[in-house]
């Protein structure tokens, strides 16, 4: 499917350097319960803790690892506060995308200087393995970017978490890094926080879709993909398009109650094994009709994979000028039909799976349907 790319290439100057993402939080009711999910469905591995057996009172919080990709689950021990508030409000859901970056106070600086809201301004956090420097800055809804140095620093996470030996260890299901990170915003707010990822985070437009190449009989969205100047931060920002019902925007905005992190897209190299991995272990995805794959080596050309499996497991192909993609998009994480994930193993294409989500967009009608909100 064609793609409107935008002319501005990665810029040789970075205006504002982040070397990638240090961690995504998520605010949830019962944190306990939820890292357990993670570990054993999704294959990460517990490595920290941090709550009132380690002096911290408010809150407990379990750092998760798989490769890369670093989560942390945080809940409330009570029901004042803004944790509190903000899981009443949303739900369990993303509160955090952490960027990493060599100079905190620099970056919160001109971050500042450009517009951004402030959460909170460079902290020194401490311990024996040295210290952090970290500040935050507002995007979208209630979402936040920390901005964390940690040259400093030797220890497992952040000052504080107390390194955690469970006698259960996951078996990694292959998942790897953050591919991207896309947000849902009202309609006609797109283009706003474009331009604050662009005006105040130096980023650029990679990507754009308008509501004629993504719509079904149902719903529409309009959607432009940012990048970092190194690459290796990507958020997609949805709005809603008008349709003849509810869009998947309009739905998660709706028990969301308001803008957030739609989904987390994960990188694997084998995506029929960690498929398959993450099936046989209980995590749910969207089903593609059969049909879908009598017509899609039409589109896409020749791949490396066998159809058959793929197939079998409901992973989606796409292409692009530099080559293809094998994607697959989870069922939602929580009761409430808002953050779900996707997995993503990229054979050289940069684009993000446009010519699959007429496809996708059905199957997701499909659910919505089925959840009374179509
Ligand atoms: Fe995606």
């Amino acid at each position: 499917m064609a793609t409107i790319a935008s002319p501005q290439a990665e810029t040789a100057h970075d205006t504002f350097p982040i070397n990638g993402t240090d961690y995504i939080e998520f605010w949830v009711a019962n944190a306990k319960q939820s890292q357990l999910y993670y570990r054993h469905v999704m294959g990460f591995e517990l490595l920290a803790y941090r709550g009132p057996e380690t002096g911290v009172r408010d809150r407990a919080s379990y750092l998760l690892q798989q490769d890369k990709l670093r989560f942390v689950l945080t809940t409330p021990m009570g029901p004042e506060g803004e944790i509190a508030a903000h899981i009443a409000l949303h739900g369990d859901g993303v509160r955090d995308l952490a960027f990493w970056v060599d100079d905190c106070r620099d970056a919160y600086a001109k971050a500042i200087e450009r517009g951004a809201r402030s959460i909170h301004p460079p902290r020194v956090d401490r311990d024996e393995n040295g210290e952090v420097v970290i500040a935050a800055i507002a995007t979208y809804g209630d979402t936040i970017h920390s901005i964390v140095e940690r040259k400093n620093y030797t220890g497992t996470f952040l000052p504080g978490f107390v390194k955690s030996s469970p006698s259960f260890v996951a078996k990694s299901a292959g998942l790897k890094y953050v591919d991207h990170c896309v947000g849902n915003v009202e309609l006609g707010k797109m283009n706003h926080w474009v331009e604050f990822y662009s005006r105040v985070l130096g980023f650029y437009n990679l990507l754009s879709f308008d509501d004629k190449q993504i719509s079904t009989e149902y719903s529409a969205l309009m959607s432009k993909v940012m990048s970092n100047g190194n690459g290796r931060i990507k958020f997609p920002i949805n709005e809603p398009a008008a349709g003849k019902k509810k869009s998947q925007i309009e739905e998660y905005l709706d028990f969301y109650r308001g803008p957030g992190v739609q989904h987390i897209a994960i990188a694997t190299d084998d995506i029929v094994k960690t498929v398959r991995d993450l099936k046989s272990r209980g995590m749910e995805f969207l089903s593609i009709p059969g049909t879908y794959y009598e017509t899609v080596l039409a589109r896409v050309g020749t791949i490396d994979e066998d159809l058959a499996p793929l197939a079998e497991l409901g992973i989606l192909i796409d292409s692009d000028d530099e080559g293809y993609l094998l994607q697959i998009f989870s069922k939602p994480a929580q009761d409430r039909p808002t953050l779900f994930y996707e997995i993503i193993q990229r054979k050289g294409a940069k684009s993000f799976g446009a010519g699959n989500f007429k496809a996708l967009f059905e199957s997701l009608e499909r659910e919505q349907a089925i959840r009374g909100n179509l």
